[in-house]
């Protein structure tokens, strides 16, 4: 059996017709059929019902059909991704999450360009599900995310887990009420969260932080970005929990407050095609380690080799 043999079935599956299909594949009905027939003896099964109009496909057909369309599509990913590693001159793409230009983000960048003239850097701001579909169609190398998400064609580095604190506005009771915070003290308040789409995102750790510990919070104000959630922090509408790096981002009408609870963490997530062994990547890498040690700030160490 050969891919040939899998987009010609799929073709027919989808268009229920020869002649359609035949014409969305751009060749003649004859060949078509012949070698559908042959893949319908190499397999020793009957894909199609026979006879039916408009045509049908057996349950062993359905099966082979979704198992068929999986196949292709990973075909087309690693004929992107094989394309992508590829490439004759040096570039790399980055996909990041916003909250991580508050970290050690601009520095890693400034740093890789200085230490890499050659490579050409290009920045693309992307939710941690669009960097996993935008490795695997090669139009990133590398995503800097916030969530754990599982595929098998993604290799990920949990770099470091960073405390999330609170935001509150100025005058706010609660910022003399404690040294630090515990998410108790939060709940009936109005927790503002973001990013409100695509889910799951940052925004559902803050919701699952109070989950875990039999917490709800009594009204949660969905926004769009970090930013936006800043700002209606300080208009008073709301607390909102946000990643320890957002510290730098001082605004006078906005304090930030301590949680008491090491567990409320939220990971950064470095994710790279699997298997891509490109020298860039590896120093990109290593120089976010030596970084890390540098700034004397905590991480996650890399397993041994
Ligand atoms: C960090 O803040 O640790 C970080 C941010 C973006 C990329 C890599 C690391």
């Amino acid at each position: 059996m050969e891919l040939r043999h899998l987009r010609y079935f799929v073709a027919v599956a989808e268009e229920r017709n020869f002649t359609r299909a035949a014409q969305r594949l751009h060749i003649a009905q004859p060949p078509l059929s012949r070698q559908i027939q042959q893949l319908e003896e190499a397999l020793g099964v009957q894909l199609f019902e026979r006879n039916s109009r408009p045509l049908k496909l057996t349950d062993t057909g359905r099966f082979f059909y979704s198992h068929a369309v999986q196949l292709l599509a990973q075909t087309a990913e690693l004929e992107s991704m094989t394309r992508r590693v590829g490439k004759i001159e040096r570039s790399l793409s980055v996909g990041f999450v916003g909250s991580t230009l508050y970290g050690l983000l601009p520095k890693i960048i400034r740093r890789f360009r200085q230490e890499n003239g050659a490579v050409e850097l290009s920045l693309h701001e992307m939710s941690t599900m669009d960097q996993i579909q935008a490795l695997k169609e090669g139009r990133i190398d590398v995503g800097f995310g916030r969530i754990r998400l599982e595929d098998p064609s993604i290799r990920r580095v949990v770099l470091r887990e960073e405390r999330m604190i609170v935001a509150l506005p100025i005058g706010h009771p609660l910022i003399d009420a404690k040294p630090v915070l515990s998410l108790t003290d939060l709940v009936s308040e109005t927790l503002i969260i973001f990013p409100k789409a695509p889910r799951p995102s940052y925004a559902d750790q803050v919701l699952a932080a109070f989950h875990d510990r039999s917490l709800k919070p009594e009204h949660v104000y969905e926004t769009r970005e970090l930013q936006i959630a800043l700002g209606l922090v300080a208009a008073g509408e709301g607390i909102s929990i946000v990643p320890s790096s957002v510290h730098g981002l001082r605004r006078s009408d906005v304090l930030y407050k301590d949680l008491d609870d090491p567990r409320l963490v939220s990971p950064i997530i470095m994710s790279m095609r699997m298997l891509d062994e490109s020298e860039d990547l590896t120093r990109m890498l290593e120089l976010i380690y030596r970084l890390y040690t540098e700034e004397q700030m905590e991480f996650i160490a890399p397993a041994a080799p």
